[in-house]
């Protein structure tokens, strides 16, 4: 039944987030994706919500996903990475969904090069958090654990 269930939230890691690690560790930290991916799921058991991770770095695959995914959860926590600056496409399937989505970076793109700071996601999330590392996941999850629908 479905009020029985965990309320799920989407977190979507796009392009090259794959690399993290051993991509420029003194902007994007140490940690895998796999690590992070296992310290977002600890802290959702905390918070009571059940998270499910993917990462592409094919912007139709992330567009697909959200799509498909959007019936069966509460939230989605996005690093659209380079997408971020691009992508009308993953911006337009977000805000086709109608959730609660907070999109997050680890390096400040605020900044950084002036084209990392516009992002064509942030008018359909309910916040952006950028520069925390690995921690700018946790802050959005609890973020959007409090909004969830
Ligand atoms: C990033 C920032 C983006 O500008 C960049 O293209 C990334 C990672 C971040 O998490 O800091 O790939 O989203």
């Amino acid at each position: 039944m479905l009020f029985n269930k965990k309320p799920t939230i989407l977190v979507l890691h796009g392009p090259n987030l794959n690399l993290l690690g051993e991509r420029e560790p003194d902007t994007y930290g140490t940690m895998t994706l796999k690590e992070i991916d296992r310290m977002i799921a600890v802290e959702a058991k905390k918070l009571n919500v059940r998270v499910k991770s993917y990462q592409s770095n094919h912007e139709g695959r992330l567009v697909d996903k959200i799509q498909n995914q959007r019936k069966h959860i509460c939230g989605i926590l996005i690093n659209p990475a380079a997408y971020t600056h691009s992508s009308i496409a993953i911006r337009d399937a977000i805000s086709a969904t109608g959730l609660p989505a907070v999109e997050v970076h680890l390096s400040d793109i605020t900044k950084r090069e002036d084209f990392r700071k516009h992002s064509f996601i942030a008018d359909v999330c309910i916040t952006q958090i950028s520069g925390f590392g690995a921690q700018s996941y946790i802050k959005g999850l609890h973020f959007l654990a409090k909004k969830r629908k």
